[in-house]
């Protein structure tokens, strides 16, 4: 009797996984993103995400940008996959780890928030992958970007590993052909670069991220003479050589999302080596004077560069993560 029933529990846990299996062949198989592909499932999904971007951005407005740079994050390293929210485990260091990650992406109890109330709402339907790409429309909007449509239904992947971030990740001193190289690998050409390197447009930079441009440039223990003069002195002022943790703005009107982002590159007033790089090369240039004297055609192509990324190609396998920052199975 015992032996009759627990079997018959195995033979249940096991077409329970075989069932999952199929249902994961599935979706990784049909690949194709939808735009609607919470509606049946959960009509309430979008709804709740807007609702909780639009209360931590009341509350702490520069938390939008850290917010929609999560979802770069996820999708340069194995595709957009949630991998970035992965705490580390004993056999695990993960993304956060990395050093590009460590102490400057944020936003994690704020995704594990959305989620949570996601799980209330509708148990076991919402990637934590879906999540960081709708967020990063929402909260991109919130400062004032053109929405996009956010095609939906990525899988969760189970793994996440520091090791992978480097050469994955653009890196503040890369020139413009390791720019390109590095969007590459995840399907974007040297437009979509340039295009995405105006999500510069909001938020803020450790200062010791450009310290080289400010007081050693070339090793020589200048102030790189490319910056103008004026705009050297405000930094220098904003973040003086002993407070590399210090923070500036990342453009002009670092809480607004609009193009002027470029017109501080024509200005001299870019911050990274990574940005100010874009105007190396010609295509950079041109469109950079397009987005300043066309601001509109900068917010719309923005919104299709970030599609573009949010198909990053990543490896299988997937799983399902009820909580963001750690690895659990669905419920069958
Ligand atoms: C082109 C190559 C890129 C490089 C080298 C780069 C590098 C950086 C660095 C060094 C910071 C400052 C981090 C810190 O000081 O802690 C930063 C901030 C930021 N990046 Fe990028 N980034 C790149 C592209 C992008 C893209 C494609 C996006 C989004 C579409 C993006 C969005 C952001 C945002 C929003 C911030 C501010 C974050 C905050 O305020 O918390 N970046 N980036
Ligand atoms: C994951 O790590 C963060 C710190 O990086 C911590 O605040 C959070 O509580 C952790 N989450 C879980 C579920 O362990
Ligand atoms: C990545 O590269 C940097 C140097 O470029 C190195 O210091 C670091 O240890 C590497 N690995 C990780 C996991 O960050
Ligand atoms: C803009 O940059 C300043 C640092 O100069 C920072 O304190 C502020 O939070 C940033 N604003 C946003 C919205 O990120
Ligand atoms: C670097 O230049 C500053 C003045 O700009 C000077 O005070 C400092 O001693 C110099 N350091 C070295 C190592 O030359």
């Amino acid at each position: 009797m015992a032996s009759d029933s627990s079997r018959w529990l195995l033979n249940l846990q096991g077409r329970c996984l075989m069932t999952c299996a199929l249902l994961l062949l599935a979706a990784v198989s049909s690949e194709q993103l939808s735009e609607n592909f919470y509606d049946a499932k959960c009509p309430q999904a979008m709804s709740i995400i807007k609702q909780k971007v639009d209360k931590f951005v009341n509350a702490d407005r520069s938390i939008a940008a850290s917010l929609m740079r999560l979802h770069f994050h996820d999708c340069f390293v194995r595709g957009c996959d949630g991998s970035v929210l992965l705490n580390s485990t004993e056999s695990m260091l993960t993304e956060k780890e990395a050093l590009l990650n460590k102490g400057s992406i944020r936003g994690f109890e704020q995704i594990d928030e959305i989620k949570y109330e996601l799980e209330h709402a509708c148990p076991g339907v919402v990637s934590c992958a879906d999540i960081l790409a709708v967020v990063a429309r929402d909260a991109t909007v919130k400062l004032g970007g053109w929405s996009w449509p956010v095609f939906l239904g990525r899988l969760d992947g189970v793994v996440s590993f520091a090791d992978e971030v480097n050469g994955s990740l653009p890196t503040r001193l890369d020139n413009y052909a390791k720019l390109v190289a590095t969007f590459a690998k995840v399907g974007l050409d040297a437009k979509d670069m340039v295009i995405l390197s105006g999500g510069h447009s909001i938020g803020k930079v450790h200062c010791g991220a450009f310290f080289e441009r400010l007081y050693n440039f070339q090793g020589l223990n200048i102030t790189d003479p490319s910056i103008d003069p004026s705009f050297a002195a405000f930094l220098k002022k904003q973040c003086p050589q002993t407070d590399p943790f210090g923070f500036t703005a990342l453009d002009a009107t670092n809480g607004t999302f609009d193009s002027a982002y470029y017109h501080d590159l024509l200005t001299n007033r870019g911050i990274l080596q990574s940005d100010v790089a874009l105007l190396t090369d010609p295509l950079g240039v041109e469109y950079a004077i397009k987005a300043v004297s066309d601001p509109q055609s900068f917010l719309f192509e923005f919104g299709q560069a970030m599609i573009k990324m949010g198909n990053a190609p990543g490896p299988a396998p997937y799983g399902w993560r009820k909580h963001c920052a750690f690895v659990e199975h669905k419920p069958c």
